[in-house]
Formats: structure tokens, C-alpha cells, sequence
């Protein structure tokens, strides 16, 4: 485990005391210790799935006014073929992950890289809850209220260099904590990617949480990303590493279907995928009829569309 940057000064309680008491160093009422070696993760920790409540503060500019759907909804309709194909596999499969005590690697174009402990990363990173739009690429759509922080604040801290043009992000690799990755349906582990100012945005958020409390297994604990303008398959569960690179990084389902998913995968009503329409989504949580039109950008349009002015996003879907 290496040091943390950014004038961390990591402490030296015990991992279990330092996740029982996540809430009180999340207000700031714990004080930092002298720079010390990062603790070793214990293995009598407390599994992250036992639902904890978080300390938060509500982000609203960034926010949607929208009815949060149902958290029986978000937390047993899901993607992560890590523990299966079908919408209900992950809730009862996932189990099998023990995503605490969890370690984070930062690698590549930075001045600064290691591995270190989540826990404290998380005691330096506040975090907020975020209610945003989230639009599968299979074209059904939620409303999440994510409890998590901006990416860019993480990234900051560890000095990409200029060379840093993309941000890549993997999965965990461990067939016996996710049984799906004996399987060869997809290449594992599951890698997506960012470019750099896509990463920096402050809409894109790493989350921790969501309803107020700690991410369930099955929604990609203990930490994903959230990039809402986006097809969800952006959003990469159970994140171990975090790599600047020069190159643009393949992405997973850019990998298994080139032609159906790209790397952008910028939520779009006017670039159907090659086998459905993308203009309209099924409202989850709103019974099976629900549909509505999809908006470009999933409704982020003011926030990001500079970001690809100039760009042909049919090509670059
Ligand atoms: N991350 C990993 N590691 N494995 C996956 O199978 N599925 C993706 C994304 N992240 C996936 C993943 C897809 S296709 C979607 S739509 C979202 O997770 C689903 O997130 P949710 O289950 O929290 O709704």
C-alpha cells in the first residue's frame, strides 16, 4: 500500500473501526494522524452489503427535480454479468463479493501511483447525493439518487501528467467472488474508459452509496462510476484500478460488439443501435407500459454538448 497524496495523513484505526465509523468521518469529526504507513486491510471486517447509512450532503445544482424510482427497483434490476445474464442474478448472486476491505490501484500517466486502502480514500472525500437520470443502452431508464463524489476530485490529487489523454478503469478479477467471470461471455475483466475532460467533468461521480446508504453488492460495490449523460455500461462496477493512459482505452462491450457499442456510448435518441430504436425508454418502477422519449445527452445536454461540439456522433457513438 503506498501513501496517499494530497496532504493525506492516513490514520491508524483498524479497518472495522474505521468502516463502523464511516458516518463520523464523513462529518469531518475525526481528526487525521501523523503521516504514517497506510493500515493493513483486517479480514475481520464487516461486509459492506450489511447496509450502512452514510453522511452526505445534497448536491442540488446537479441534481434532477425528479421522483427517485423505487429501491427495490434499483437494487433488483440489474446489469453485472460478473454474477450472471438476468436482470435478478446479481441481487441473488452477488453476495459472493466481499467488497471490504477494498483496495484501489492508480496507475499510468500520473506523477503520483500506488495502491491503497478505500477506507481512506473515502475519509478524505466527501461525498454527496447526486439524484441523476440513468438510461441503459437497452433502452429502459431509473432515476438514482447516487451518494458518491466528482471523479476529478480523486484524479486531481495524483498529477496526471500532460501525456495523461484517457482515463481507464477495470473490474475486480476473481473468478470465486464472481462466479459469471468462469464464464466466457464477455473478456474479463470488465474495462471501460474515459476521456481525460469526460473524466474531469463535475457531473461524473464515483459512487459509494446510494438512498443514503452503502452501495449494495449487486449495484457495483464498494465503488463505481456514474457518468449520467452516458449508456450505463459506462458506468464500471466494483472498480480496482484507475489508469491514465496515452491511448484510447478498448472498452468492453466495445470489444464483444464493435459495431452495436462504441466507446463514447453518449446517450443519443437520433443514433438507434443497429437492432432497436433508442428514441423512446421504458420507465422502470412505472409499470410495463411506462415509456418515454429519451432525451439527447439524457438530458444533460447544456452541461456536456460542448464537449463533442465539432464531433460526428454517429460515427463516434
Ligand atoms: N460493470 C461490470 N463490472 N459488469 C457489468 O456487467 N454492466 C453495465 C454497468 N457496469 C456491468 C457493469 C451495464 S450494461 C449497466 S446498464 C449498468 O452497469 C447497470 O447498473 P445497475 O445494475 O446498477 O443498474
Amino acid at each position: 500500500m503506498t501513501k496517499l497524496p494530497g496532504g493525506i495523513a492516513p490514520s491508524q484505526i483498524t479497518s472495522r473501526e474505521v468502516f463502523m465509523s464511516r458516518r463520523a468521518l464523513l462529518a469531518g469529526a475525526l481528526a487525521g494522524g501523523a503521516a504514517a504507513a497506510l493500515p493493513e486491510a483486517r479480514a475481520d471486517t464487516p461486509p459492506a452489503s450489511s447496509l450502512k447509512p452514510l453522511k452526505y450532503t445534497l448536491d442540488r445544482p446537479y441534481s434532477v427535480s425528479l421522483k427517485p424510482t423505487p429501491y427495490e427497483d434499483i437494487t433488483g434490476y440489474n446489469n453485472f454479468y460478473e454474477f450472471g445474464t438476468d436482470k435478478s442474478d446479481p441481487k441473488a448472486n452477488a453476495y459472493t463479493l466481499r467488497p471490504h476491505p477494498w483496495s484501489l490501484t492508480l496507475a499510468g500517466e500520473a506523477e503520483i501511483t500506488g495502491t491503497y486502502h478505500l477506507d481512506d480514500i473515502l475519509k478524505t472525500q466527501p461525498l454527496e447525493e447526486r439524484i441523476y437520470r440513468f438510461r441503459c443502452v437497452e433502452a429502459w431508464s431509473m432515476v438514482i439518487p447516487w451518494v458518491g463524489f466528482e471523479l476529478g476530485a480523486l484524479l486531481r490529487r495524483f498529477k496526471p501528467t500532460s501525456r495523461a489523454k484517457y482515463v481507464e478503469f477495470t473490474t475486480l478479477f476473481d473468478p470465486q467472488q464472481m462466479p459469471g467471470e468462469r464464464d466466457s461471455i464477455l473478456p474479463w475483466p470488465y474495462v471501460e474508459g474515459l476521456r481525460m475532460d469526460e473524466a474531469m467533468h463535475p457531473l461524473t461521480i464515483l459512487v459509494v452509496g446510494l438512498y443514503g446508504e452503502v452501495l449494495p453488492n449487486q449495484d457495483g460495490a464498494p465503488l463505481r462510476l456514474i457518468v449520467p449523460w452516458k449508456y450505463g455500461f459506462k458506468g464500471i462496477k466494483s472498480i480496482v484500478k484507475i489508469a491514465f493512459t496515452e491511448q484510447q482505452p478498448r472498452n468492453t462491450w466495445n470489444i464483444a460488439a464493435p459495431d452495436e457499442y462504441g466507446f463514447y456510448a453518449n446517450v443519443n435518441p437520433n443514433v438507434p443501435h443497429p437492432r432497436w430504436s433508442q428514441a423512446t425508454e421504458r420507465v422502470i418502477g412505472g409499470g410495463w407500459f411506462a415509456r418515454q422519449p429519451t432525451l439527447m445527452f439524457n438530458g444533460y445536454q447544456n452541461e456536456v454538448a460542448n464537449l463533442y461540439r465539432g464531433m460526428d456522433l454517429h460515427r463516434y457513438f
